[in-house]
């Protein structure tokens, strides 16, 4: 009998400690999407939490919201280092898997807190927008990015043109928002829009070399 075959086969080893990214637009899916895998880890009998930031007032402040209405409970976290680090504690030992929404509104206290999760084997699926109302990088998202070891961009349909988009158009008054406006701004459709590269506008943009500074 060759080496291969005699060798007893172990059990299925306990799961890695693994980081998704759902990154991409508003209107692109990414909630729903989280909320797909977030379920079918339950299926499979895994301990999952979520976890949001207790900025997004858009649902009841006890769930995650997805734009098709669906709902899932989630523990709003404070954006502060204590409520950062209250994410461990709940996050304890029986927990397997911790979904994350909206991460791009945390500061960068949560990085080292998802990479001690990671040590700790757990699988970690985060959504969050790459992209501010200003097509520029948001917060920690293109950190997190790079440190995934996966990551899912996904599109949206230009509201515009109805090619893929992945930029997300924010419209004060019926006119494109200007730069120097703040990043943070909580809504949805009615101030926001999906647009491709062709059609997405921004009042004031400095030159493109400036503003990547
Ligand atoms: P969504 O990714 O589920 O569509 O939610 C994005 C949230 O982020 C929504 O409340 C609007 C907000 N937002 C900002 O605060 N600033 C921005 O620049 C953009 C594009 C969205
Ligand atoms: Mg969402
Ligand atoms: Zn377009």
């Amino acid at each position: 009998m060759s080496d291969q075959a005699s060798r007893t086969i172990t059990p299925a080893k306990k799961l890695k400690g693994f980081l998704h990214i759902i990154a991409g637009s508003m209107f692109s899916g990414k909630t729903e999407e989280l909320m797909r895998r977030l379920r079918r880890a339950e299926y499979a009998k895994q301990n999952v939490i979520t976890i949001k930031h207790l900025i997004d007032n858009r649902s009841h402040h006890q769930c995650i919201l997805s734009h098709n209405g669906q709902e899932r409970s989630a523990h709003p976290v404070n954006n502060t280092p204590q409520g950062i680090k209250s994410i461990l504690d709940l996050a304890g030992p029986s927990v397997d898997v911790v979904g994350f929404d909206e991460v791009q509104f945390f500061s960068k206290e949560l990085i080292p807190v998802i990479m001690t999760l990671i040590e700790q084997g757990k699988q970690i699926i985060v959504a969050g927008l790459d992209l501010d109302f200003r097509g520029e990088p948001f917060g920690i998202m293109p950190k997190l990015m790079a440190l995934a070891d996966k990551v899912t961009k996904l599109q949206a349909i230009c509201h515009s043109c109805g090619n893929e988009s992945h930029y997300s158009q924010r419209i004060i008054n019926g006119k494109p928002a200007e730069y120097d406006d703040p990043i943070v701004l909580v809504g949805a459709s009615e101030s926001y829009e999906s647009r491709c590269r062709s059609c997405f506008s921004i009042n004031q943009k400095p030159n493109v070399l400036q503003s990547h500074l």
